[in-house]
C-alpha cells in the first residue's frame, strides 16, 4: 500500500502518500472531474454511477440499519468509495481496482472456516448471505495512508459465523486468507506483497460486535473492487486489516503472520489500531483527509483514538499501544 518495490529492490514511495489527490490523479483528470461535476451536478453523476452498477451484476440487499453502531456523519459518495481503492491484487494505484477487478469471478465462491474449531465447515456464499440478518452499518474507515471515508456497509457481526463452528479453547487468534488467483488478478504478477494477502485478529477482537463480515455496501452487493463477495471491516483499525475477498477463516493458537507485517514489520504491526499518538515511521497519524472533501484549503480532520470507536478500548487495557502498534 505504501511503497512499490522497484526491479532493483529499492522501495519507492507512492505519490499518493504525500500529494493531495488532485495532484496525484493528474491535473487533466482533475479538471475533467470538476468539469463533469459542474456539468451534471455531482448528485446526478452519483446516481448515474450507481445505476450503471445496478445494471451489471449488482444485486440489492435488504438490510436493517443498525443505528446504534452507525455514525451520523455525511457518507462518502458511492462513486468515491468504489473508484478510489486499495486492492493490490488488481494493481497498486488507487484507480487500478475499478479498472481491473471486472475479471474477479464471485460465483461460485466458498469460505472455509477451520483450525481450532469443533465443527469445521465450507460455506457457499449464498449460505453466508443468509446466515444472520443483514444489517446496514455506517462506519468510518481510516486508511493508514492518512485518508478516510464513511461507508454504509451491509453485513453482520463476524462473531455470528465464528460461533457456528464452535471454537475450541485453543482458538486465540483468527487468520483471514483472501483469494490469490493469477488468472483473475493481474496484480499478483507484482511481488509487492507475499501473496496471498493474509490478515489476522486476536480472538476477542474478532468476537467484538463491531467487527463486521461485509457482503455489501450502499444497499447492494459489494463491487468487485471493494472486496466482493465477502470481506472484513474492522473500523477501529487501519483499513489494511479489513481483508477483501476472503476464502478461508482459520482459528489458530498462535498469532498469525500477516502480509503487511511480513513486508515491513517496523511499519505495520499486528494490532494496527488507529492511534493518532503513534506515528507511522515515515509520517504523522495525527490527522486525516476525508475523501470527497478535496481542495488545497480544506482543513484536515483530527484522527481519533480507535477511529472514534471507544467501545473497544477495554480490549487493550494494560497494553502498551506504542509497543503493540
Ligand atoms: N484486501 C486485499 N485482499 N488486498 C488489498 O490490497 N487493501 C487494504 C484493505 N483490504 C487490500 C485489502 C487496504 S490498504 C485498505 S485501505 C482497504 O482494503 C480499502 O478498502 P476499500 O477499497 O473498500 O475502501
Amino acid at each position: 500500500m505504501l511503497f512499490k518495490r522497484s526491479p532493483n529492490g529499492i522501495d519507492l514511495p507512492y505519490s499518493s502518500e504525500i500529494t493531495p489527490r488532485e495532484v496525484y490523479e493528474g491535473r487533466r483528470q482533475f479538471i475533467a472531474r470538476i468539469a463533469a461535476t459542474a456539468a451534471v451536478g455531482s448528485g446526478v453523476w452519483e446516481m448515474a454511477n450507481r445505476e450503471a452498477f445496478a445494471q451489471g451484476s449488482a444485486q440489492r440487499l435488504a438490510a436493517t440499519r443498525n443505528a446504534g453502531l452507525s455514525t451520523q456523519e455525511q457518507q462518502t459518495s458511492f462513486k468515491d468509495a468504489s473508484s478510489y481503492n486499495n486492492y493490490y491484487e488488481f494493481g497498486t494505484d488507487k484507480g487500478d481496482p475499478v479498472e481491473n477487478a471486472h475479471t474477479l469471478r464471485t460465483r461460485p465462491w466458498t469460505v472455509t472456516i477451520d483450525g481450532e474449531v469443533k465443527k469445521p465447515v465450507t460455506l457457499d456464499i449464498d449460505r453466508i448471505l443468509k446466515l444472520a440478518p443483514l444489517e446496514e452499518r455506517v462506519y468510518r474507515l481510516r486508511c493508514v495512508e492518512g485518508w478516510s471515508m464513511v461507508i454504509p456497509w451491509v453485513g453482520y457481526s463476524l462473531s455470528n459465523i465464528l460461533k457456528q463452528v464452535e471454537p475450541t479453547g485453543n482458538a486465540k487468534y483468527v487468520e483471514f486468507t483472501t483469494l490469490a488467483d493469477r488468472r483473475q488478478m493481474p496484480g499478483l504478477r507484482s511481488p509487492v506483497l507475499d501473496w496471498p494477502y493474509v490478515e489476522g485478529l486476536r480472538m476477542d477482537e474478532a468476537m467484538h460486535p463491531l467487527a463486521l463480515l461485509a457482503v455489501g455496501m450502499y444497499g447492494q452487493v459489494l463491487p468487485n473492487q471493494n472486496g466482493a463477495p465477502v470481506r472484513l471491516i474492522v473500523p477501529w483499525k487501519y483499513g489494511f486489516k479489513s481483508a477483501k475477498s476472503i476464502v478461508r477463516i482459520r482459528l489458530v493458537s498462535r498469532q498469525p503472520r500477516t502480509a503487511w507485517n511480513d513486508s515491513a514489520p517496523n511499519e505495520y504491526g499486528f494490532y494496527s489500531n488507529v492511534n493518532p499518538n503513534v506515528d507511522h515511521p515515515r509520517w504523522s497519524q495525527a490527522t486525516e483527509r476525508r475523501i470527497g472533501e478535496d481542495g488545497f484549503f480544506q482543513r484536515k480532520r483530527k484522527t481519533l483514538m480507535f477511529n472514534g470507536y471507544d467501545q473497544v478500548a477495554s480490549l487493550y487495557s494494560g497494553m502498551d499501544l506504542k509497543k503493540f502498534f
